[in-house]
């Protein structure tokens, strides 16, 4: 659009665009939240454009004064943004017709909408990966003082939601240390690609203006230009690898919230969740329900869905830019929003809530949660091999099922009976503190484990 506010093409196309088709079409709405960083990259556009003497420094000068005006005039909300622009490049485009005339045609000499939004996206992008590592480290340094503090605290370690062995609770809690890093980790490899600059790769085959794209590189942050201007105009790569890295951490935190869920229950009772995050039931006025972990575990689900929706959308798609693209910055803005919103709320329910010990040793004591302890004791002591153990273990554990007894509350006598070479000295591997640190193998749930793996991430 000029200052007329006719559109840029109408001299090519007659007829004004169908109202329906230009309603849905306009991306502005969304793709306003890149008004910074389009500026950023125009200003370095025509500072480089200067430099290799395309535009003249008077020019120059009069559009960054521009577009600073326009910057200006959007942080103060005095600054309008119409649908019928199209996007955020189109509207900055006529703003800058309207504030310094003819002059803002210059802006757009050597690149392409389609260079222009991906330079945009990218700077976003590696800002809000940054944001998103910055949140996380927060989170790990919240588990790990709940690790700190629980390192003593036994509970059943589940596999199949039944009792498995005995372990320590920080040594649950540090798992999700693990994974928040592989997270970080997934989004720091991101970089690598979100650092290539696309600018200068113009609608599809590069300009034959002489452009220095080294120039824009380094003067945006990125580290090198991208090597193919098709690839660079189609590839939505980066856009993938975001939200793949955002469902699989969003997944993380649902897996947390669901096993919260199941101990906060009134089933199980392992944990309680503070007053600030339950809500209450309309009807029933006994309830607390943990309405925010349910938030967190059905959150993924939008991720997923914005993954699949941009997996479809470059399935098949011809090179290089079609508009079915577009669809990348709503995708991407949801589901950014939506993690940041999760990770704020886990860390909200990581602050509140606390774990009843009793309860959680009391459980610990079901389902003959010592047994493995007590065939790895047959194999130590008795030199069994571990299948022969095995099988006696499981007559043992049999015999108490039938008597109503735990482990725990046999008798040498009635061991004996079953086998009569265990010794006495058996009783100690029933002990779910002796079993919890007993596992001193690398990354197993021992006392002394876990104290240095939490040394190690406080260190890292
Ligand atoms: N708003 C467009 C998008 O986000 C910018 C690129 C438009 N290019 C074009 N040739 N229509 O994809």
């Amino acid at each position: 659009m000029n200052k007329k506010n006719k559109t840029i093409w109408e001299t090519r196309i007659k007829g004004k665009t169908a109202k329906t088709f230009q309603k849905v079409s306009s991306s502005i709405n969304i793709d306003k939240r890149l008004f910074r960083e389009d500026i950023q990259a125009s200003i370095a556009h025509v500072e480089m454009l200067n430099k290799q003497k395309i535009i003249n420094f008077k020019v120059k000068n009069k559009i960054i004064w521009g577009l600073k005006k326009i910057q200006n005039q959007i942080i103060k909300k005095k600054y309008s943004f119409n649908y019928a622009d199209e996007d955020i490049h189109m509207s900055i485009e006529k703003k800058l017709f309207e504030i310094i005339g003819e002059d803002a045609g210059y802006i757009h000499t050597a690149r392409s909408r389609n260079d222009q939004v991906l330079v945009d996206f990218k700077i976003w992008m590696n800002h809000s990966n940054g944001k998103l590592i910055k949140l996380l480290n927060l989170t790990i340094n919240n588990i790990l003082k709940i690790a700190e503090k629980n390192i003593y605290t036994i509970m059943p370690g589940f596999t199949h939601l039944k009792n498995a062995q005995p372990i320590s609770f920080a040594h649950y809690i540090l798992a999700y240390v693990e994974m928040f890093r592989r997270d970080k980790k997934r989004l720091e490899n991101n970089y690598s690609s979100l650092k290539e600059n696309p600018l200068g790769s113009g609608a599809l085959s590069g300009t034959s203006f002489n452009i220095d794209r080294n120039f824009t590189t380094k003067k945006l942050g990125f580290k090198i230009p991208t090597a193919n201007s098709i690839d660079t105009v189609s590839d939505r790569d980066f856009v993938l690898d975001f939200l793949y890295a955002s469902s699989v951490c969003a997944m993380h935190i649902s897996r947390l919230a669901e096993d919260f869920i199941i101990w906060n229950s009134d089933g199980f009772k392992l944990i309680k969740l503070n007053d600030n995050i339950v809500t209450g039931s309309s009807i029933m006025p006994q309830k607390k329900n943990p309405d925010p972990l349910e938030y967190l575990r059905g959150k993924v689900s939008s991720s997923y869905g914005n993954l699949f929706s941009m997996m479809t959308i470059l399935k098949g798609l011809p090179l290089s830019y079609f508009k079915d693209l577009q669809e990348d910055k709503k995708i991407v803005f949801e589901t950014f929003d939506n993690l940041i919103d999760s990770i704020k709320v886990l860390n909200e329910v990581l602050k509140n809530f606390s774990v009843n010990k009793n309860t959680m040793m009391a459980l610990a004591e079901e389902g003959y949660i010592t047994a493995t302890d007590l065939a790895d004791y047959i194999v130590k002591n008795l030199n069994y091999p571990f299948r022969k153990s095995y099988q006696v273990t499981a007559r043992i554990v049999n015999y108490c099922e039938k008597n109503k007894k735990r482990l725990s509350e046999l008798s040498h006598e009635e061991l004996k009976k079953i086998d009569p070479n265990i010794k006495e000295d058996v009783i100690k591997v029933f002990n779910l503190k002796n079993s919890v640190n007993s596992k001193k193998s690398y990354g197993g749930t021992s006392f002394e484990n876990i104290k240095k793996m939490i040394k190690k991430y406080k260190n890292a």
